[in-house]
């Protein structure tokens, strides 16, 4: 069985999906919810599904990337992931750490990447004219939103879409996608989850 930990800064509802998909005959099972902000909505949705939860804040170590990361990671090494799923994690990781997890770290990215890396991806979706949206999980690499693609969920975008409405459309879809991924993923098969 492998183990996974979940990093996440918000609400958690891909965490929650993930953990929730976690169960019978799936490979992988959760062992941490992780967080940066000890007030992050998921951390009390983890704790009441019985998952184990920690926090490390960030706002603990200004200028101190390298602290942050220190105490990320003894927390991460104590709990023993197989794989570390980022699911609306927003602070950005060094390359050392990235490296530490190479290839068994997943990332979820609200756009169709290579498009749109980094913030706003709605924003700039809707901006650019765009009549498709979506969202990406991938492999995490040391460059931001830019490792291996191991599945893409595709959303039409309609005239009267506001970055909003299609933050909210495309969650459901995220919560769909991301599971399969990390399901074929525990198994050893990177072959891409397309959605539809
Ligand atoms: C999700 O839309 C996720 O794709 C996005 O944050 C949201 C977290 O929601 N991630 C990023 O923007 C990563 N750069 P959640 O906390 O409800 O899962």
């Amino acid at each position: 069985m492998k183990r996974v930990a979940i990093l996440i800064s918000g609400g958690g509802s891909n965490m929650v999906a993930l953990a929730q998909s976690m169960t019978g005959d799936h490979p992988a099972r959760p062992v941490l919810v992780l967080s940066n902000d000890p007030k992050a909505g998921g951390l009390a949705r983890a704790r009441d599904m019985g998952l184990a939860v920690a926090a490390v804040d960030h706002k603990e170590f200004p200028n101190d990337r390298k602290g942050f990361e220190g105490e990320l990671l003894a927390i991460l090494e104590a709990a023993q992931p197989d794989i570390i799923c980022l699911a609306g994690f927003m602070r950005v990781l060094s390359a050392g750490f990235v490296q530490r997890f190479e290839g068994r770290m997943l990332n979820i990215h609200p756009s169709l990447l290579p498009k749109y890396k980094g913030l706003h991806t709605h924003r700039r979706a809707l901006d650019a004219g765009d009549a498709v949206h979506g969202c990406t999980v991938h492999e995490v690499t040391a460059a931001l939103d830019d490792g291996p693609i191991l599945g893409q969920a595709r959303l039409d975008i309609g005239p009267e879409d506001t970055a909003d409405t299609l933050a909210a459309r495309l969650l459901p879809l995220e919560h769909a996608l991301y599971p399969a991924v990390l399901r074929r993923f525990a198994r050893g098969d990177r072959t891409p989850v397309l959605i539809p």
